[in-house]
């Protein structure tokens, strides 16, 4: 009705669609979220009620989500290994529960899930709890039932996401990824205060960075325009941004229908190189300084191939020209802290390309919000 109409359109306070405001409400959401978890530079879960040897002594960590959630479970990984030094293996919540999993007591299980009430991860958390796992949950909706029942709760403070593709939900559950990561490190002794402290400062600091990010909305409907004009792509990346690349990906086809894989850089060699034909896009997530070259020669061995390319880097980034055709350029931050300005890039193409294409931004064909069925 004409009522709702305007209802929904006062919603969206101004903006076309919930998901440009909620890509917008990310610089927000992600200093509600972090701000009250730092505490003298560190980390700090005191307001969550997790008792301080929670972290302690871990050998084994398991993270089990689905979708988007599923990727900074990723990310989480990535940087739980890196600051904390202890294994990580990331799983669908789907295939966890069917696998017979190998966890007991003394192993930590973190389920995210940013309206904590999907099936299969909810099953997976009961499972874990049953085998006698320690169960935290990093959950956006409080009193959902997966942080009722996770031993102990996270809260991301997103504040309500309406649009079904998940976009603010996802840099906050980064956040707290990178916020678990550091207090891992420092409660296994591989990162020191001093060090944490210039950390949190860094994360703190990617507030802004996003903020900056945000004027991306300026020029990536034009890449995007130019760019993207094929039904199949690839994302690729290494390391943070191999996550990155498939979150991006799963973005890409949610909202425009697309045909999009996401693969490491490294791995195109090993198949899907065969797929590679005259004008196939190749969005290129090279953010992470190590491994920039090695990405930039992947995209050099694609574009001999005929592919077209979109470069994502850091502004400063000095990258040979006839490596991509197109660039978008990120505002400089330390490689760890690449993936919140990333996920705003990668949230921009999605939402352009499929506001070009006039598909329904907010509600895609066949998804929803939340997955309550198995
Ligand atoms: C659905 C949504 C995705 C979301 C996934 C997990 O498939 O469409 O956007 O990532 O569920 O949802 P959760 O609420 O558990 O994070």
């Amino acid at each position: 009705s004409h009522a709702h109409w305007n209802v929904e359109q006062a919603q969206k306070g101004g903006f076309d669609h919930f998901m440009l405001k909620e890509i917008y409400e990310q610089p927000e959401a992600f200093s509600k979220t972090v701000v009250p978890h730092v505490k003298d530079g560190l980390p700090n879960f005191e307001r969550d009620e997790i008792p301080e040897d929670f972290f302690e002594n871990r050998r084994h960590i398991q993270i089990v989500a689905c979708g988007t959630a599923m990727y900074a479970g990723t990310v989480g990984k990535n940087l739980i290994e890196r600051f904390a030094r202890i294994p990580v293996s990331v799983d669908v919540a789907s295939e966890y529960r069917y696998n017979n999993p190998i966890v007991g007591p003394g192993d930590l299980v973190i389920v995210i899930s940013q309206s904590g009430e999907t099936a299969d991860t909810l099953a997976a958390l009961r499972l874990a709890k049953q085998k006698g796992a320690d169960t935290l949950g990093v959950i956006n909706v409080i009193g959902s039932s997966i942080a009722r029942e996770a031993d102990h709760v996270i809260y991301t403070h997103a504040g309500p996401e309406i649009a079904v593709a998940s976009t603010k939900a996802f840099t906050v559950q980064m956040a707290v990824m990178f916020l678990l990561a550091l207090e891992l490190g420092l409660k296994n002794g591989m990162i020191q205060p001093d060090e944490c402290r210039s950390l949190t400062d860094q994360l703190l600091d990617c507030r802004n960075t996003m903020e900056q990010a945000l004027e991306l909305t300026k020029t990536v409907p034009d890449i995007v325009e130019k760019a993207i004009d094929c039904p199949s792509l690839f994302y690729i990346g290494r390391g943070l941004d191999h996550a990155l690349a498939l979150e991006g990906s799963l973005k890409l086809k949610e909202l425009s229908y697309l045909h999009s894989e996401a693969y490491a850089a490294g791995e195109l060699k090993h198949g899907p190189i065969s797929l590679i034909t005259d004008g196939m896009p190749v969005i290129a997530l090279a953010t992470q300084q190590v491994v920039l070259p090695k990405t930039v020669s992947n995209m050099k061995e694609v574009k001999a191939r005929g592919a077209k390319t979109l470069l994502i880097c850091r502004e400063s980034e000095t990258v040979d020209a006839d490596a991509y055709d197109f660039r978008i350029d990120l505002p400089e931050a330390a490689d760890e802290f690449m993936p919140f300005t990333a996920a705003i890039a990668m949230q921009l193409i999605a939402y352009y390309k499929a506001v070009q294409s006039g598909c329904d931004v907010d509600k895609p064909r066949n998804l929803a919000k939340s997955v309550t069925v198995e």
